[in-house]
């Protein structure tokens, strides 16, 4: 069973709570801009493409309230740092509405949050299809479920619908093909749980690990691939995304362990050379709960293209060395 993480609703946007999963499933409806901002702040919707898709509906829900354009992909722009889809979708909105008189630009930018929306989805269901024919090769002749290791949560609920890396799982998992997901907890904020939670939804085998347990499950041989999703993707391939998907790609490497990231191609951003331009997004103190000792929280790390197998994105199936080819 997969829900939607945002829909339309009478003119205000209604989001799945992600911060009450998975132990409650509550859904809140955003009216303003300030609401989508505090939102996408606040981690109740999360995930590189489902941030980008607020942020469009947060410019419209601004338009809708007489606020001016800057202000709106101001405000949003300053949510949060690391996930370019952000940035992708305000930009986006910004040409669609700018130079237009107030109705036209109010009717444009619904019309251009729902269009983004729309191809968020439909770049997944493409995923889906390509990561598949990945999975299918991989298990061929294993004699035993094919075993792959996420990290973080790229399920449907950080996405517009289907997920990214989860979504040739999902595909797969309905097709029949046996299948085991080592799902890691992924502190401090335990997105892990969240993929559990979805995993469930729809009875994919699963297993919830450690963080530290991924370099042990690697070194006995029990995982056959390693699947991510990606917040932002730099022109040579370098990805940052959630914080320990750094130290899987290098224990991956070690243990001959294929490493896909699975994402829309509005995570790419060509104009960022490499991983170190990427800003990473610091987070607060109080992730790690009460604790009275300083806390140092990084929310994402950049995992170099050179331990990277291929990009599984909407156009087809990329090693980090041929990314310059997708179509911009
Ligand atoms: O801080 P989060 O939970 O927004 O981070 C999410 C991730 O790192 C995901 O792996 C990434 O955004 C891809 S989601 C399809």
């Amino acid at each position: 069973m997969q829900y939607a993480p945002i829909r339309e609703e009478d003119g205000a946007i209604v989001i799945l709570d992600q911060t009450k999963l998975p132990r409650e499933m509550a859904f809140r409806r955003l009216r303003t801009l300030q609401d989508a901002a505090e939102a996408i702040r606040r981690m109740e919707v999360r995930g590189a493409p489902l941030i980008g898709a607020t942020a469009a509906f947060g410019v419209a829900l601004g338009l809708a309230e007489g606020k001016p354009l800057a202000e709106c992909l101001r405000t949003l722009a300053a949510t949060r740092p690391t996930a370019v889809n952000l940035h992708w979708a305000l930009t986006r909105m910004e040409n669609a509405v700018s130079g237009l008189a107030p109705e036209a630009a109010r009717a444009a930018a619904w019309a251009q949050a729902r269009a983004i929306a729309e191809e968020d989805r439909r770049a997944n269901a493409v995923i889906a299809r390509h990561g598949l024919e990945i999975l299918l090769r991989q298990a061929r002749g294993l004699g035993r479920p094919l075993s792959i290791m996420t990290h973080c949560n790229a399920g449907w609920l950080a996405t517009v619908a289907h997920g990214t890396a989860l979504a040739p799982i999902y595909a797969a998992h309905a097709k029949g093909v046996q299948v085991h997901v080592w799902v890691s907890e992924t502190r401090p904020r335990c997105q892990g749980l969240l993929t559990a939670w979805e995993l469930a939804q729809s009875q994919v085998p699963h297993t919830l690990i450690a963080d530290n347990a991924a370099g042990l499950l690697m070194m006995q041989g029990r995982v056959d691939l390693v699947l991510v999703g990606a917040d932002r993707i730099a022109a040579n391939g370098d990805v940052a995304n959630k914080i320990g998907t750094y130290l899987k790609a290098l224990a991956a490497a070690a243990h001959g362990v294929p490493f896909y990231v699975a994402a829309p191609t509005s995570t790419i951003d060509f104009s960022c050379a490499h991983g170190r331009a990427i800003p990473i997004e610091e987070r607060g103190a109080e992730e790690f709960g009460n604790m009275q000792t300083p806390v140092l929280n990084p929310a994402f790390d950049v995992t170099p293209a050179r331990l990277i197998t291929g990009f599984i994105t909407e156009q087809g199936v990329f090693p980090p060395d041929r990314l310059a080819e997708i179509p911009r």
